[in-house]
């Protein structure tokens, strides 16, 4: 198979926010309790932090990450996780059925977050909750002090403010699901009251409003046009939430299921721009994808893990081990994501730690890369800069539920500061390699650095802890730069990041 990748550095779609690459991390499962934190493990620090996990995020260098849920939000009392740990309440946590401890908090997650080299973005409770309490909770997080909340944040320990600058205004609320759900215009009311409150207290953050928890939601787009109506010049952005499955064990229409994705966005922004003209708003709504992933394994019916009692502490929930075939979905899903640059400012891989998550760690034991921790690694390594728009031309197929499928996924990124242009490309055929060409011409000078690609001949591989090598990029992509065109194979069901740079 041929295929043909245009690009050129002055046809841009729009400057890559790192937080395009950021992360989840929910009190669910083994996330925090045995995942980031583990005090009676070996590498643990003086706070009880994993420092193997530690170094596996700092790898994967992610900007921002989203807590503390999720579900679990929308029954959590902030104060639960602030102050002496002593006199810290346990709690059934009814969005998991589980007990929570509360011995990690927000006090401590943010100091997690200093270690890993990342920010926070901060959920409020709008389940059992509102406006009241994320008031008080902004407070005590980013004012300084002389005010009762900020006062208690000293009192604890903290002289600095945390100074969150981005907050999620609940989470899936119009999921039955969801502790005390909301219908649309119950939402956009109480985000509109709670928004306009947080900021009150601090007119410098940024806000999430929470869009429907997928487009497969009965109420997707009138949820968004609805609770917009209520909130639209209150709020910074709408969430997006999908996952993927591969129940039937269809790779090629597994892999397609991107076009959904991109689906998906489109139909987002284009309701929050209907939203603009109805609010006669001046600003302009952006996405945050802030829960995207695989996630099917760990609900699989033949899954033989012992299944897991209810009111238990931190027991493995979620735990999917990922395959070479996920990680491909990963990379498709980021190109999705980058292919939308200009209006997708945020994005969360969901998530991060043991909990369908690229780091996964045993109790007691190691810390390994899941196959997906590596697009997302090359993504937020080599994918910082301004995406630009790419044409591919390739032969396409059809599958169960799509049709018109490209078997080549492709998108640029280049990052003028370092004069770097990295294409990251997936083939998705089964059993052609594709012989590519890669116009360069408006890249005079550049060769070039690096081709990596990342193939198995087992769809179904993994990592595990007793082997957790199987699958792993490798820099040994066959390119050649000449007289401005690259000529790289890709070869068949292959994740690949071809870097460029100026010599
Ligand atoms: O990420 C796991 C769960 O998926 C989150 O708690 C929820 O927001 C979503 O349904």
């Amino acid at each position: 198979m041929n295929a043909k990748i245009s690009l050129n550095k002055d046809y841009v779609i729009g400057k890559i926010e790192p937080g395009i690459y950021g992360s989840f991390i929910e009190h669910l499962g083994r996330a925090v309790y045995g995942g980031i934190y583990e005090p009676n493990h070996p590498t643990a620090d003086d706070m009880g932090f994993r420092r193997d996990v530690i170094e596996l995020v700092r790898a994967l260098d992610v900007p921002i990450v989203r807590y503390p849920g999720g579900n679990f939000v929308s029954g959590y009392n902030w104060e639960d996780g602030t102050g002496p740990r002593a006199l810290r309440p346990r709690r059934r946590d009814l969005a998991w059925q589980t007990i929570e401890t509360n011995e990690i908090g927000t006090d401590e997650f943010q100091e997690w977050a200093k270690r890993a080299g990342t920010e926070v973005m901060m959920a409020v409770n709008l389940g059992t909750r509102g406006p009241d309490e994320a008031r008080n909770f902004i407070e005590y997080c980013n004012l300084d002090s002389g005010t009762y909340y900020s006062d208690m944040r000293v009192k604890n320990g903290f002289r600095e403010p945390f100074k969150f600058k981005k907050w999620c205004l609940g989470n899936e609320m119009d999921g039955p699901w969801q502790i005390c759900s909301k219908t649309a215009d119950e939402y956009g009311r109480i985000a509109y009251e709670t928004a306009k409150l947080m900021r009150m207290i601090d007119p410098d953050i940024e806000l999430i409003a929470c869009g429907s928890s997928g487009s497969g939601m009965n109420t997707f787009g009138t949820w968004e046009a609805t609770m917009l109506k209520h909130c639209y010049n209150e709020v910074d952005y709408v969430s997006l939430h999908t996952y993927y499955a591969n129940y039937e064990k269809d790779t090629k229409n597994f892999l397609a299921r991107t076009m959904d994705m991109d689906h998906f966005i489109k139909s987002v922004v284009a309701t929050c721009d209907y939203a603009k003209a109805v609010a006669r708003g001046k600003k302009t709504i952006n996405l945050s994808f802030d829960e995207w992933n695989v996630w099917y394994h760990s609900n699989e019916p033949d899954d033989t893990r012992p299944k897991i009692e209810r009111w238990d502490i931190a027991p493995g929930q979620l735990e999917d081990v990922y395959t070479f075939e996920d990680a491909l979905v990963a990379g498709a899903m980021l190109i999705t994501l980058l292919r939308h640059a200009d209006r997708v400012k945020i994005a969360c891989l969901a998530q991060l730690v043991n909990v369908i998550a690229p780091i996964m760690t045993r109790t007691g034991g190691s810390a390994w890369a899941q196959t997906i921790f590596y697009p997302y690694m090359h993504a937020s390594k080599y994918g910082r800069g301004t995406a630009l728009l790419t044409k591919v031309e390739c032969d396409r197929y059809d599958s169960r539920d799509f049709t018109d499928v490209p078997y080549i996924d492709s998108a640029a990124v280049y990052n003028e500061e370092k004069e770097e242009l990295t294409v990251f490309a997936l083939n998705r055929s089964l059993d052609d390699h594709a012989v590519t060409t890669i116009d360069l011409r408006s890249f005079e000078g550049y060769d070039l650095c690096e081709h990596i690609t990342l193939t198995h001949d087992d769809v179904y591989a993994a990592n595990t802890e007793a082997n957790p090598w199987q699958v792993t990029p490798k820099s040994n992509g066959e390119t050649k730069v000449s007289s401005g065109v690259a000529h790289s194979i890709l070869p068949k069901l292959s994740w690949n990041v071809i870097r460029f740079k100026k010599i």
